[in-house]
């Protein structure tokens, strides 16, 4: 037997799996309790978006405390062979590369299982061609009856030539298969590839493979079709790959002007614009309206140094309850000097683990993320946005765009009077920090070397920055 996906079927692989029209196996009673770990599977012909997807996804599942991680099938053939000169590399009667095909996905999805089964793992994306029926039948045998896990498989469908053509270009033609090539060379021998793919393609069939769940995306996300989805995992899936574009567009985030508060050193509270913050607000709409950035919608909290900090842009405006700041509680308008002499014992705990730390009768950081979901998910279908909000909002946002892991995330740096410009790229998004010519006192806090510690060279004492 051949799967014509990459060589011959492993003698493990019962031979009914082989026979089209039989009944698939049946699951693994694991696979239908509800925390059992996924295995979400990408399917489609080359430079369809799989692995801008699998990637996405990952970062947003991560981003939302599901521990998830990407297989790549393309590294892992790298990493076996060098073989790869042209296109033919990917002949469906090319036996020597087919078997080698089938050696990686089969060695990926051993990864897989010792990635969920040891290491915590809640979500692997085993992002690949997966093109035939034979090849998917495989993968259930081994993800759903041998190992147990719950299976989701995603299918992109383009048939726009100038969106794969842009694809190709944007990134297979930098790939390490095509280094040393001229990219006119690397994009006509990735177009064949993509043609010995298509000779044997057989896309997700809702009737033929009705014991799969799956869904599928049209032409970027033009039309999607979901069949059989299970559980509050691939629901969620669904709603992200729904709601993402791949538009180009900018994101500009920008924490609020200088307050009365920051200048005193207390956090939180809803304490008015300094002068120097108002001058902020001015720079800043003076910035927007030299950019000519279309069609920009603005953001605010509904606290007031945000809608302050907006005042003087031209562009419709709404406000966001969920971007206020961070609540700290019984800590609120304190000076973090005032926290460490009435609560010692917490402000040595938030710098233990300040992501998990909840201020009593507040918030922490990780409340903080699941209350900006909505907005990262609304972000996600807009165009032109600039947010205006809070130091720990933006954190949490910016950790989001930047792929960066929880730990980390609280202590991002967020300086009052700069704009951070997001610009969607390849895989992922570059990060431009324009500061603004305005003065300003610096409210962060690093990571300090003894928990409790404070040093009284920092916050809250006034320091200007240089901007
Ligand atoms: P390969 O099989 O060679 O690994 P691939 O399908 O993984 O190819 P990607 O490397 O992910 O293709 O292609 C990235 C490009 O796909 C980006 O330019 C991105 O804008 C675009 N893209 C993202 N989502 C989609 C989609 N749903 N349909 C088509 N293109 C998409
Ligand atoms: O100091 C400004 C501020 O926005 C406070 O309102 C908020 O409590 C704080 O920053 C968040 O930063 P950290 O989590 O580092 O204390």
């Amino acid at each position: 037997w051949v799967d014509t996906n990459g060589a011959t079927t492993p003698s493990s692989v019962s031979t009914s799996l082989l026979t089209k029209n039989k009944p698939f196996p049946i699951r693994g009673e694991r696979a239908n309790y509800v925390n059992t770990p996924h295995v979400i599977v990408m399917v489609g012909l080359p430079a369809r978006g799989k692995t801008y997807m699998a990637k996405k996804l990952t970062r947003y599942l991560n981003w939302i405390g599901i521990k998830t991680k990407v297989f790549n099938l393309g590294e892992y053939r790298r990493r076996m062979t060098h073989k790869y000169k042209n296109h033919n590399f990917f002949r469906s009667d090319n036996e020597e590369a087919m078997a080698l095909r089938q050696r990686c996905a089969m060695e990926a999805l051993e990864d897989v299982g010792t990635w969920l089964e040891n290491e915590g793992g809640e979500v692997a994306v085993f992002d690949a061609t997966n093109t035939t029926m034979l090849r998917r039948r495989l993968i259930f045998e081994k993800v759903v009856v041998e190992m147990e896990y719950k299976l989701f498989y995603v299918e992109s469908i383009c048939d726009d030539p100038s969106i794969i053509e842009s694809n190709i270009r944007e990134v297979k033609v930098s790939s390490p298969d095509y280094s040393g090539m001229t990219s006119e060379d690397a994009l006509n021998d990735f177009l064949q590839r993509i043609e010995h793919y298509m000779d044997m393609y057989q896309p997700l069939d809702e009737e033929a493979e009705d014991h799969l769940s799956f869904m599928k995306v049209y032409n970027t996300g033009q039309k999607v079709v979901v069949h059989k989805h299970e559980g509050h995992i691939q629901a969620r899936i669904v709603y992200y790959l729904m709601n993402t574009h791949v538009t180009p567009r900018t994101i500009y985030l920008a924490r609020h002007g200088e307050t009365m508060y920051n200048k005193m050193g207390r956090i939180g509270g809803d304490s008015d614009l300094s002068d120097n913050g108002e001058r902020f607000g001015e720079a800043l709409a003076q910035y927007i309206k030299e950019q000519d950035i279309p069609k920009l919608r603005v953001w605010t909290s509904w606290l007031k140094r945000t809608i302050q900090t907006s005042k003087g842009i031209d562009a419709p405006q709404e406000r966001w309850k969920a971007l206020n700041e961070i609540d700290a509680g019984i800590c609120e308008e304190m000076t973090y000097a005032d926290i460490k002499q009435k609560f010692p014992v917490d402000f040595a705990a938030r710098d233990q683990n300040k992501f998990s730390y909840r201020y009593p009768r507040g918030e922490s950081y990780e409340d903080l993320v699941a209350r900006l979901e909505p907005v990262i998910m609304e972000l996600e279908r807009q165009g032109n946005v600039l947010l205006i909000a809070h130091q720990a909002v933006i954190r949490c946002l910016l950790a989001y765009f930047l792929d960066k892991p929880s730990d980390k995330l609280p202590y991002i740096e967020v300086p009052l009077h700069t704009i951070i410009k997001l610009t969607p790229v390849a895989y992922g998004c570059r990060v431009e920090y324009i500061p603004i010519d305005v003065p300003a006192v610096n409210t962060h806090r690093p990571k300090p070397e003894v928990p409790g510690e404070l040093e009284d060279t920092v916050f809250p004492q006034c320091m200007e920055m240089d901007s």
